[in-house]
């Protein structure tokens, strides 16, 4: 199969991407470059071809998208923070960019677009955890919004077009290759500051937790539901929630260092505490997270020690 992925030099894209060579499939990935590596795709960049510009641009786009038979929807803005600060840029990234792509699908002869979506954000603060896909959307950021509103716009391609589509809301993804310097991606940054002896920046009192999902069990989900014939939406979590303070403790199992903590007032935008129900995924596509928290943090310490 040949599919387009937007973002696809991004953290979580370029792990799909490379899921999809190793399943024999023929790639176009599209990305800006501007949070996504070339390093990320190096080991395969011969492989795939690569679009480079922005979601918005509607003649890109149209031409990304020729010839390809599905697309995964990865490239968004996805800084909580900056989205705070700058709504409009988010916005525009991530529901213009969107909806440009959807139009440029339906267009064309592709049949399917698995967005990846958030399941961090879009809940808000529910009054019941974990948060099942029942759970009524209430984002509290910019970003939680502009993600949620691009998933309205897809289920309306579907509605009037016919336009096939499952959504994917991860939680907190972590994992290789996620950049210790992002607005995103508190293991890796952390790993960041610990390698350089530098101390991690807790914003709040420590206690705020968040399911951590590892990066691999995210693309697994998203070739999972490109692959089903189900049109749905779809929690990818573990289940399990852990907090900064319980995460920095395995953090300096995992290192074998000690962390020094510096705490700071919460970030607008932030919730509290979100954990999410996936029992629906492992019920229709078969899904289950493979990878423990501590191995996972292994994994990605491991990777961070060879590459910097
Ligand atoms: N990292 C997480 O914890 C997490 C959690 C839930 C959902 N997500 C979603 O997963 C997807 C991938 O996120 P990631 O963590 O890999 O982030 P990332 O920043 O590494 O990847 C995003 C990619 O999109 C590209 N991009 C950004 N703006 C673009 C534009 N205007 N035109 C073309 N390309 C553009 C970037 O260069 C980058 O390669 C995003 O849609 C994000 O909302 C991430």
């Amino acid at each position: 199969m040949k599919y387009l992925v937007t973002g696809g030099a991004g953290f979580v894209g370029s792990h799909l991407i490379e899921q999809l060579l190793a399943e024999e499939n023929e790639i176009v990935c599209l990305d800006d470059f501007s949070t996504g590596k070339r390093t990320n795709i190096a080991k395969f960049a011969d492989r795939i071809s690569i679009v480079e510009g922005d979601i918005r641009n509607p003649q890109l786009v149209r031409n990304a998208v020729k010839g390809v038979e599905s697309v995964f929807h990865l490239a968004a803005q996805i800084s909580v923070n900056r989205s705070t600060k700058e709504p409009l840029f988010d916005a525009s990234v991530n529901i213009e960019g969107a909806i440009n792509l959807f139009e440029a699908v339906r267009q064309s002869s592709a049949k399917k677009i698995v967005y990846v979506s958030t399941g961090g954000a879009i809940y808000g603060e529910p009054d019941v955890l974990p948060a099942s896909e029942d759970t009524i959307e209430d984002p509290i950021s910019p970003y939680g919004i502009s993600k949620l509103v691009a998933e309205k716009y897809l289920k309306w391609f579907y509605d009037v077009y016919g336009l096939s589509y499952s959504i994917i809301r991860p939680a907190n993804i972590y994992g290789p290759r996620q950049d210790p310097l992002g607005e995103a991606g508190v293991i890796s940054i952390f790993l960041g500051r610990i390698k350089d002896n530098n101390p991690v920046e807790i914003f709040g009192d420590g206690r705020d937790s968040r399911d951590y999902v590892y990066v691999k069990d995210i693309s697994n989900i998203c070739i999972k539901a490109m692959n089903s014939n189900k049109k749905d939406i779809y929690n990818a979590g573990t289940g399990k929630q852990t907090n900064l303070l319980e995460l920095v403790e395995i953090i300096e199992r995992v290192t074998k260092s000690h962390v020094k903590k510096e705490f700071s007032s919460p970030r607008p935008g932030d919730v509290k505490h979100i954990y999410l129900d996936a029992s629906k995924a492992r019920e229709e596509l078969n899904w289950v997270p493979s990878t423990d928290l501590e191995l996972g943090i292994s994994n990605t310490w491991k990777w961070y020690e060879e590459t910097h």
